[in-house]
């Protein structure tokens, strides 16, 4: 009788080796992932950037042209230039003062008096580069005198702010002095928390909603220590806080 023998599937050599799966020759080498994805990210970081200077510079030209408040007549009258913001378009922190003075509505550029002086200090105190900020204030213009800034000033310019912070997304904000801190942490959801600035300088708030988180530290501001030394220690004690967002 025949034997019951399973089919010769096999052939006499033994099965063949099973082929690598080659790549094609026009795929690099590294895989066409890597370059490509290289290849996206610098074309979007370019886009990104150029969008943040054409939304920057619109603001501006706003600015320039800005008549909501008496504020502009100053402007005009002394010949003085609106102080818009100054430094890194991508910074991580933010500083947010309040109102130009004589010598920032002279060069147009923020904190570059007694105050500015100051806030460098504090700034290389704790190993931070001026030039990794980004400084704004919460009055493009300067009060006459150095008066305080007035509630219909401050419903006028802070959109512009607002706008500013939309764009450069810092994830820390520090206001400097009380019409900041109050300013951004009503904007900030943060409102009940608000204390005097003499029990809340230097403590991190955090600010969160379903799309961002942001941090806020409200600050002496600088010029304080302008006429009390004393208070140079205490921001100097405050702004250690920094060092770990560095
Ligand atoms: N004080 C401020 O609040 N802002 C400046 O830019 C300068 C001094």
């Amino acid at each position: 009788m025949k034997k019951n023998t399973a089919p010769n599937i096999v052939p006499a050599g033994g099965l063949p080796a099973i082929k690598k799966k080659t790549v094609p020759k026009f795929v690099p080498a590294g895989g066409i992932g890597k370059k490509l994805k290289k290849t996206a990210i610098v074309s979007a970081v370019y886009f990104i950037k150029s969008m943040t200077e054409k939304e920057l510079k619109e603001i501006k030209e706003e600015v320039l042209n800005c008549k909501k408040c008496s504020l502009y007549e100053e402007r005009v009258e002394n010949r003085f230039y609106p102080v818009i913001g100054e430094g890194n378009h991508q910074a991580k922190i933010m500083f947010v003062g309040e109102a130009p003075g004589l010598q920032e509505a002279k060069t147009g550029r923020p904190f570059c008096g007694a105050a500015g002086k100051i806030l460098d200090e504090l700034l290389e105190s704790v190993g931070i580069k001026r030039e990794n900020v980004y400084i704004a204030n919460i009055l493009k213009d300067r009060p006459p005198e150095n008066r305080d800034p007035q509630p219909e000033e401050i419903k006028a310019c802070t959109p512009y702010l607002e706008r500013q912070i939309e764009i450069i997304k810092p994830e820390i904000i520090c206001p400097l002095g009380r019409y900041s801190m109050n300013f951004l942490m009503e904007r900030f959801g943060l409102g009940n928390q608000i204390e005097g600035i003499s029990k809340i300088h230097g403590r991190l708030f955090e600010s969160k909603n379903l799309f961002q988180k942001i941090y806020i530290i409200p600050f002496y501001h600088p010029a304080v220590a302008t006429y009390n030394p004393n208070m140079k220690k205490i921001l100097g004690e405050d702004f250690k806080i920094l060092e770990r967002f560095k």
